[in-house]
């Protein structure tokens, strides 16, 4: 029985699933390794449950209850208790294997460690612990109490008992969890950032504007947001490491990301989080 979790990250995507965690009344310890992320990840938990207060779908008091479910730690230690941990730090391995082997060494033999990862091998994050079987990927989207998807990922030794678990867990998430193998990109990804590459090609080549390719897609497509508009709400740094992982890992040239991607990451046009992308905000 999966009650208390435990989440070391708490940008977006590490507050989002603290908060749909605490809203179904399980027990959360968010880490992150300064105060101000957590300062910044409780307030971003407050400032979207109000959204539901405002439209009298949540009580003050309601709101007020899941916050309470919420401690937030620097202290990685502090989830020694848990009964499944999810890492949502960066994509980098090598961060991601330092999380995986000091959890791997501090939680009970029987908990679940997950990885929201958009792009790296559960497999190999597996390999990093002795507990390769109890291991597994758990993609949210973003933004995570909208979204209705869990990916999960399977890695090669991922158990069944791990993964009936996590798939009870995402239900009672009010979530649909989708289960697909271990494969650079998984499904999500594999098929969304070639179609962003190639918005953003379709703009490097002057083919159409910024406007006109998102307004395409949007009308014609009916995507909620125009691929352009995606990138920017995803990070342009987050797309470029996806395509990089893809294109590395799957070895075809039609995975390359385009070099106006390239260009603006260099330039720090990260997208929405820092005021200038695809667009200006
Ligand atoms: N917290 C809580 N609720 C939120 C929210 C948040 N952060 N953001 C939006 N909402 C709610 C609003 O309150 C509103 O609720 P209601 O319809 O029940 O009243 C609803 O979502 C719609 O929001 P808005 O009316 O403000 O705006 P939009 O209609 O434009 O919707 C959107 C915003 C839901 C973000 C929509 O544009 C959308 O679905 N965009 C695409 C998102 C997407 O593709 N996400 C996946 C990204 S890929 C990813 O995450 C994987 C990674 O590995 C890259």
């Amino acid at each position: 029985m999966i009650k208390t979790i435990g989440i070391v990250g708490a940008g977006t995507m590490g507050n989002g699933i603290a908060q749909v965690a605490a809203r179904a009344n399980h027990n959360v310890i968010m880490r992150d390794t300064q105060d101000s992320f957590l300062e910044r990840g409780m307030s971003a938990i407050d400032k979207s449950l109000q959204r539901d207060v405002d439209k009298e779908r949540l009580s003050g008091e309601e709101k007020a209850a899941i916050i309470e479910r919420v401690r937030a730690t620097t202290e990685l230690n502090d989830l020694a208790a848990a009964d499944l941990v999810i890492e949502v730090v960066p994509e980098n391995f090598a961060i991601k294997q330092e999380i995986f082997q000091a959890l791997d060494e501090m939680l009970k033999p029987e908990a679940i460690i997950a990885s929201n990862t958009s792009s790296i091998s559960i497999t190999k994050l597996g390999a990093t612990t002795a507990r390769p079987d109890k291991v597994i990927g758990m993609h949210f989207m973003n933004p995570v109490p909208v979204m209705k998807l869990i990916e999960v990922i399977r890695g090669i030794a991922t158990s069944d008992e791990t993964y009936q678990s996590i798939k009870e867990l995402t239900e009672k998430l009010g979530k649909t969890p989708l289960d697909c193998q271990d494969s650079p990109g998984f499904v999500s990804n594999r098929i969304l950032l070639p179609m962003i590459n190639e918005a953003i090609f379709t703009l490097y080549e002057g083919v159409a504007t910024r406007e006109s390719i998102d307004g395409i897609m949007k009308l014609g497509m009916a995507h909620p947001m125009g691929p352009l508009t995606l990138a920017d709400f995803i990070g342009l740094d987050v797309c470029l490491a996806i395509l990089n992982v893809l294109h590395s890992e799957l070895g075809d040239p039609k995975y390359r990301p385009c070099p106006l991607l390239k260009k603006y990451v260099d330039a720090g046009w990260l997208g929405r989080k820092s005021g200038r992308g695809f667009y200006e905000y």
